[in-house]
């Protein structure tokens, strides 16, 4: 649209807020103040074989953005959509502002800015692709534990915006939804924050230590995260993510004790250590038991059901903790927007999911709300490509 200029006289005499009301913005400014180019320490990359923001060691705060694509959207308009993040994701996150960005100072901070971008299901549909969507994308089964509502399920793209400040990641999902709004909607927006401290687990806001048994980047992480492209060629270097909302009933956790907080875990809250343990990254010894015969670490506990049954069962878990607004008559709605990256959904997360909805200690107090499965394409590997470039080839 247009840009208005506002002028003094309009501004002193009450214009502004009523060009403010009518949603017209500042002239396009050049920039003029701390335009010297950001730390490097403060850059992620964007070109490479994998997109950034899975690998990428967390950063404190994070947004999860779903677009349903608009009645009429055809493979081409997807490509655009793509090649616009594209563009928008290779400046921002460099620290330059966006084309035809409104608040270009608010580039210039990238505090560690990665977009990853995601397809669902629908996309494959839209673009006439269906034999190159892999067998695993689509909605979870449903789970008895399941209060899943729709406005926190589902999606037809992703966009994961991560940062070490919250004030870039608004930014970069400002300008993401913006330049694209005429061919997709936002379904839902899920932000959350983690403690980003480097070298200590973050707390999630059960207060336990979450996070300790992962899969660090450097080991089996290459043959468990990232898609080699067997079963689908154009995938290789692209992953999925598996995004679950998962409300903590703190109300009632507030009742229980340390210990019975422990044993419902597995581990302790003072440094996360297993029952078994000493240290945050002993291994927990699950065959365990006391004088009296009974498992230490009890086979009801989160730890004990969540750990993998053979190796091939593992994936890497990168969460945010979320903190909204609570519903009238409550006082909080906090919980785990729980983010696992696998490359195949039905072999790695689902069998651990399945034993958790089956039973789990902690599963009187976490309710999931919302749950989406997403596809992560390989990166762009250098300037010129497009973000999914490969499955429309
Ligand atoms: C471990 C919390 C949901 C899978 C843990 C630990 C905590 C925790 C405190 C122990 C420390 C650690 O190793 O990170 C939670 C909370 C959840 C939740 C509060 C929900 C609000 C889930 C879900 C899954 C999952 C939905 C998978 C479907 C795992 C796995 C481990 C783990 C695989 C490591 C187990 C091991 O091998 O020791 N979680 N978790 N968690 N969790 Fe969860």
């Amino acid at each position: 649209p247009p840009r208005r200029r506002l002028n003094r006289r309009r501004l002193l005499g009450g214009g502004a807020v009523a060009a403010g009301a009518a949603g017209i913005g500042w002239g396009a400014r050049a920039l003029t103040t701390r335009d010297e180019p950001p730390p490097t320490s403060a850059i992620e990359p964007f070109y490479g074989t994998h997109q950034s923001g899975v690998a990428t060691d967390p950063q404190s705060h994070a947004a999860f953005v779903a677009f349903d694509l608009k009645p009429g959207t055809h493979r081409d308009d997807l490509i655009g959509v793509l090649k616009i993040w594209t563009g928008d994701a290779a400046r921002l996150t460099q620290g330059r502002p966006a084309l035809a960005d409104t608040e270009p100072e608010l580039a210039q901070r990238p505090s560690r800015l990665t977009v990853t971008v995601g397809l669902g299901p629908a996309v494959f549909t839209v673009a006439g692709l269906e034999h190159h969507r892999p067998s695993w994308l689509r909605p979870l089964p449903p789970f008895d534990i399941d209060r899943l509502e729709s406005a926190w399920s589902d999606g037809d793209l992703l966009v994961q915006v991560c940062a070490d400040e919250a004030t870039t990641v608004s930014h970069a999902v400002r300008v993401l939804s913006r330049s694209v709004s005429s061919l997709v909607s936002v379904r839902w927006v899920q932000r959350g924050f983690r403690n980003a401290e480097p070298g200590r687990t973050p707390r999630n806001l059960m207060g336990q230590v979450d996070g300790t048994v992962n899969i660090a980047p450097g080991t089996d992480f290459d043959r468990l995260v990232w898609d080699d492209g067997a079963a689908q060629p154009w995938l290789a270097g692209g992953t999925s993510c598996v995004l679950r909302r998962i409300a903590m009933t703190l109300d009632t956790w507030d009742e229980i004790d340390q210990e019975g907080r422990e044993l419902t875990v597995g581990r302790r809250i003072a440094d996360g250590a297993p029952l078994t343990g000493s240290g945050e990254f002993d291994e927990p010894d699950f065959a365990a038991v006391d004088a009296n015969g009974i498992p230490v670490i009890p086979p009801s506990s989160h730890i004990a059901r969540a750990h993998h049954t053979h190796e091939g069962e593992r994936f890497l878990r990168r969460g945010y903790n979320y903190d909204d607004a609570p519903a009238p008559g409550r006082i909080s709605n906090s919980g785990l927007l729980f983010a696992a990256y696998q490359r195949d959904v039905d072999a790695q997360f689902l069998p651990v999911q399945r034993r958790l909805a089956e039973f789990d200690a902690l599963n009187v107090w976490t309710t999931p709300v919302g749950s989406a499965v997403f596809v992560i394409p390989p990166g762009v590997p250098s300037p010129g490509g497009y973000l999914g470039q490969s499955l429309f080839e």
